[in-house]
């Protein structure tokens, strides 16, 4: 077995949390260690995903036509694609992702239409994930774009600097792009058990990094935030969809100025 698949991966968790089945041992076994901890982080992660549904949903219906999905994932239910042609058939998105894994599963699982692409990228290389000349193929940056930076950022810690990422991705975006994010917070959480969850991640592809309200607003610098602001994911415009009875994820979406 090789080293991807003996270590913990952040993608891969996701994907069982889910009920996907592209995981391997050690990514279910880390898991399941989680869920002893927070046993709803199935349904946290579901209530994650109608989040995105919803903002994609909405960007679409505002006249958005683009889409810079990063840290897409790997395919599962109701992809970004999938719920935007619903709305807008010609829209183009790109998937983006530093795990080859999720890369490779990607490039298997989603149609190759020309619209919808697959790159791999890393958040904290914005400069070399713009040049990717794919993404300028699919991607005219002179129009606005809806970036998703939907439960990502808190795979990239403080000392990474997480938001001079962003302010740069925001700055090759036109005005009138949106900027959809969510993350993980442990805001109101009982320390002794977030400890012990962070812990597990450690042991990961990828350290979790937990923020509060303040810090993950901080992202969102440069835009207007639309109603209901940065809100706990289940009560951004709710529409009857799964919600988890305490969310631990903030979520919120802006227009650039
Ligand atoms: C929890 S999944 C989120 C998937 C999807 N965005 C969603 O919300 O359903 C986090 C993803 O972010 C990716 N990721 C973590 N750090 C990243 C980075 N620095 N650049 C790009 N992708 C990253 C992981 O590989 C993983 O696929």
């Amino acid at each position: 077995m090789t080293e991807a698949e003996t270590r913990p991966n952040v993608a891969r968790m996701y994907d069982y949390y889910l009920g996907g089945c592209h995981n391997f041992a050690a990514d279910r076994a880390a898991a399941e260690e989680v869920l002893k901890i927070f046993p709803d982080t199935g349904v946290a992660a579901q209530t994650n995903r109608a989040f995105l549904r919803r903002a994609v949903r909405w960007a679409a219906e505002q006249g958005i036509r683009q889409f810079l999905d990063v840290g897409a994932g790997l395919p599962t239910q109701g992809n970004v694609h999938e719920v935007v042609r619903a709305v807008a058939p010609d829209a183009r998105v790109v998937y983006v992702d530093h795990d080859e894994v999720a890369v490779a599963y990607a490039r298997r699982l989603l149609p190759t239409d020309g619209r919808t692409v697959v790159l791999r990228g890393d958040l904290r290389r914005p400069d070399e994930m713009l040049a990717d000349p794919l993404l300028r193929a699919t991607v005219d940056l002179a129009e606005p774009v809806a970036l998703l930076l939907v439960a990502v950022l808190h795979f990239v810690p403080d000392g990474d600097d997480p938001w001079a990422a962003v302010a740069r991705l925001r700055d090759a975006t036109a005005p009138g792009s949106l900027l959809a994010v969510s993350h993980l917070t442990l805001d109101g959480a009982p320390p002794l058990p977030a400890q012990a969850g962070t812990a597990v991640y450690r042991r990961s592809s990828a350290p979790l990094v937990p923020r509060t309200h303040a810090e993950v607003i901080r992202f969102l610098d440069g835009y207007d935030l639309v109603e209901p602001g940065l809100v706990r994911l289940a009560d951004w415009r709710p529409d009857g969809e799964p919600r988890a009875a305490v969310s631990h994820g903030y979520g919120g979406v802006g227009i650039r100025r």
